[in-house]
């Protein structure tokens, strides 16, 4: 199999699965798209991918078959059908879902015959392909090692592990970093505005470089926390919690998020 050159199929033509198909293209693979409701390929038809008829069409057509849909129910109601053609065949589900899923579905492939990665997308569409951009992969390693050359147009493979659930575990918990810290900035704009302070100047000359200054602290490697466990002062920081959880108050923003952190911060720190 020469990698440079696969046959790709691309399972989902959602926003990620054509981001997907683009940069693989553009990467000069031969692609193969197929999407439950037709009529979403039309650009990546002009720009030289190949519309299959099913689904079981497409993972023939492939070297190498990318699924990337909604759910993990969306993976199954599309696979289950077609599972006596999949013996044989390389698949990477690119598709969200937890650990236990990943590991089930890698069990169901290779139950019928099939060898697979999970994987967990750290990109968004416009990012991938991107300098940024990685995706986690978990399984046979060396599978991952035969495959990595042709998915890096989508963004730089980083291994996770032969667990085929650890992609999927890695990309939940770092989505949960996500939500908290664009949460907290949401909060903190809603304080922002709620006081008449100007919004814009405040992202770019407070918020942006503050978060950039915590980011470290947050994800601590050994040589970080050393510093902090120094100078960590728990009285301290619950009572800046409470202090700002009374400003919001006060602005009228809602604290109901924040107000949860005071009870579980320092249960999650206690435990970290
Ligand atoms: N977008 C992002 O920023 C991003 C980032 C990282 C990871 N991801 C992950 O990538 C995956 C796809 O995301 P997306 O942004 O492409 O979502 P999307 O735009 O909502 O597309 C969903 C895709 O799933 C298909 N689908 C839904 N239910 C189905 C079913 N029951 N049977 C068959 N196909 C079904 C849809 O087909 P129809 O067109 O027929 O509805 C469509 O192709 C998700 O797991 C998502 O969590 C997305």
């Amino acid at each position: 199999m020469n990698v440079k050159q696969l046959r790709i199929g691309i399972l989902g033509l959602g926003a990620m699965g054509r981001a997907l198909a683009g940069a693989l293209l553009d990467a000069g693979h031969e692609v193969t798209v197929w999407n439950r409701t037709p009529g979403r390929a039309d650009d990546l038809l002009a720009r030289g991918a190949r519309e299959a008829p099913g689904v079981a069409a497409t993972i023939a057509a492939a070297d190498l078959t990318i699924v990337c849909l909604l759910n993990d129910a969306s993976v199954r109601t599309t696979l289950e059908p077609v599972a006596q053609d999949l013996a044989g065949r390389t698949l990477v589900n690119l598709t969200s879902g937890s650990a236990a899923q990943a590991r089930e579905l890698a069990g169901w492939l290779a139950g019928h015959g099939a060898r697979s990665l999970a994987g967990g997308i750290m990109a968004v569409p416009p990012t991938i392909g991107t300098v940024g951009a990685f995706i986690l992969y978990s399984g046979p390693r060396d599978l991952f090692d035969r495959l990595a050359p042709a998915l890096a147009p989508l963004g730089r493979p980083q291994w996770a592990g032969e667990d085929p659930g650890f992609a999927a575990l890695y990309d939940m918990a770092a989505l949960s970093g996500m939500y908290g810290m664009s949460a907290g900035a949401d909060h903190a704009v809603a304080l922002v505005h709620a006081e008449g302070g100007d919004v814009a100047a405040f992202k770019r000359e407070v918020l942006r470089p503050w978060m950039e200054q915590m980011l470290p602290f947050m994800t601590a490697g050994a040589e970080v926390t050393e510093v902090v466990s120094e100078d960590y002062n728990p009285e301290m920081q619950a009572t800046g919690l409470e202090t700002m959880l009374t400003a919001s108050d006060a602005a009228g923003v809602p604290t109901e998020l924040s107000g949860h952190l005071r009870a579980s911060l320092w249960r999650m720190r206690r435990t970290a």
